[in-house]
C-alpha cells in the first residue's frame, strides 16, 4: 500500500501476505514506522490497498463503495485506537450505542448499558469523554468496538496512552470480551509480553511482515 500526497509517495506495506482463522489472536510488533498501523487501517478498510485484494469474513473490502464498506465495517469489525476516538459531544452511553443504532438496532440504549457495565463503567453511563480518565475512556471506546459483538476487533496500540496497571486491566477485558464471544483479534502493540497472550505472533519490518 502506498501512500501518496503532493510531498511524495511512502510504500507503507510490500508484498503482505497475512491470513487469520475465524476467531484467532494474532499479536502484531516491530518498530515504529514498520507499517503496523497501515496494515490495520487497510484491514479495517479505512486505507484502500493500492494493489492486491483484502477478504475479511469471506468479503472482498476492496471493491466494496464507501457505504458498502462503512456497513459492512460496522456490522463485522470492532476497533479501538490509542488515543481512544470517543465523540467528545456525547456521553458514554451513546459513543457505545451509537454503531448499534447505525446497525438499526432497536435495543441499542439497553445494549450499550450492559456493554458498558461489563466494562465497569455501569456508573459512568452519562459522563462525557473529558470527565473520565485515559483508561476510562478507552474502556468505553473498548465497549463501542464490542457491543456489535464484531467478528474481528482490530486494536493498534491500545494501551499506549495507559499507565502499565491501566493497560494490563484495559487488555484483560479485550482478552476476555475477544474469547468470550469468538472475536478474532489483531493486537499492535509495542509490549511482547502482550503479544505473547495472543495465539500467533507476527512482526512488521520496513513494510514487510514475517512470521
Ligand atoms: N498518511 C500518510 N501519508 C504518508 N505516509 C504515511 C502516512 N501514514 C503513515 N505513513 C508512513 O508509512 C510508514 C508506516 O507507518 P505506520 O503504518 O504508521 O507505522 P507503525 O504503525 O508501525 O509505526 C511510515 O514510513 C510512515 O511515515
Ligand atoms: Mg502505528
Amino acid at each position: 500500500m502506498t501512500y501518496s500526497s503532493a510531498s511524495g509517495t511512502v510504500d507503507a506495506l510490500k508484498d503482505i501476505g497475512f491470513t487469520m482463522n475465524a476467531g484467532e489472536s494474532v499479536g502484531v510488533i516491530g518498530p515504529s514506522g514498520s507499517g503496523k498501523s497501515s496494515l490495520m487501517m487497510v484491514l479495517a478498510g479505512l486505507e484502500r490497498a493500492t494493489s492486491g485484494h483484502v477478504h475479511v469474513a469471506g468479503q472482498e473490502i476492496g471493491t466494496m463503495s464507501e457505504d458498502e464498506l462503512a456497513r459492512f465495517r460496522g456490522r463485522t469489525m470492532g476497533i479501538v485506537f490509542q488515543d481512544f476516538h470517543l465523540i467528545e459531544t456525547m456521553t458514554a452511553l451513546e459513543n457505545v450505542a451509537l454503531p448499534l443504532d447505525f446497525a438499526g438496532r432497536k435495543d441499542a440504549e439497553e445494549a450499550a448499558r450492559a456493554m458498558l457495565g461489563e466494562v465497569g463503567l455501569g456508573k459512568r453511563a452519562t459522563h462525557y469523554p473529558g470527565q473520565l480518565s485515559g483508561g476510562e475512556q478507552q474502556r468505553v471506546a473498548l465497549a463501542r468496538a464490542l457491543a456489535p459483538r464484531p467478528r474481528l476487533v482490530l486494536a493498534d496500540e491500545p494501551t499506549g496512552n495507559l499507565d502499565q496497571e491501566t493497560g494490563a486491566a484495559v487488555i484483560d477485558l479485550i482478552f476476555r470480551q475477544c474469547s468470550a464471544h469468538g472475536s478474532g483479534l489483531v493486537l499492535i502493540t509495542h509490549d511482547l509480553t502482550l503479544a505473547a497472550r495472543c495465539g500467533r505472533q507476527v512482526t512488521m519490518r520496513d513494510g514487510k511482515l514475517s512470521r
